[in-house]
């Protein structure tokens, strides 16, 4: 599952989904701040659904991953506000010990936003920033989107050939 919020960088996130493999049941929920920028078709939850699926733990989502993620989002997630379907989802991968991956997009980063990553890494949640590489063949930013987003897929496990890894 792929969560968009209104942090800059949706294309990021939309790229994230459209490249999961096609063998993966894919969701997306899209934030009303976000909303705007994913017009595209797909499987798509709007942020206000609070009764969709995603929202019960008994949906069994296996992973979820919020890209980009505003400091909205990452502290109401870090202080268990679930008032939309993706901090309830969020919520829910954390009650049901399963993977969460958050990639904060913000620049510089304030003590606070710090203090929430910190926090819900100790909880296990996965805290994964696009930043970016030199050591590879990025001449260009398709290049290192797709290595960003490569390397959110090493982290959930998704096999992928979207960058050269380091020999
Ligand atoms: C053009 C634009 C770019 C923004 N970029 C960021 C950003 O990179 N990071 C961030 O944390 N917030 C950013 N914001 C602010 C968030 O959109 C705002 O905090 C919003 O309340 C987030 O809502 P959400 O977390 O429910 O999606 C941006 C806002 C605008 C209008």
């Amino acid at each position: 599952m792929v969560a968009l919020s209104g942090a800059s960088g949706y294309e990021l996130g939309l790229k994230t989904f459209r490249l999961l493999p096609q063998s993966i049941e894919k969701y997306l929920i899209v934030s009303e701040n976000a909303r705007i920028v994913a017009e595209k078709e797909h499987a798509i939850f709007s942020d206000d659904e609070i009764w969709a699926p995603p929202a019960s733990g008994s949906f069994q989502i296996d992973a979820m991953i919020v890209v980009p993620c505003s400091m909205n989002t990452l502290a109401k997630i870090a202080t268990g506000i679930a008032d939309n379907l993706t901090t309830r989802a969020a919520a829910v991968m954390i009650k049901e010990r399963k993977t969460l991956l958050l990639a904060p997009r913000e620049l510089p980063l304030s003590p606070i936003a710090l203090e929430h990553m910190y926090k819900l890494s100790m909880l296990g949640v996965i805290i994964a920033p696009p930043v970016m590489a030199y050591y590879s063949d990025h001449d260009s930013l398709e290049a290192m989107e797709r290595f960003v987003v490569g390397k959110w897929f090493d982290l959930l496990g998704i096999e992928h050939d979207l960058y050269k890894r380091w020999q």
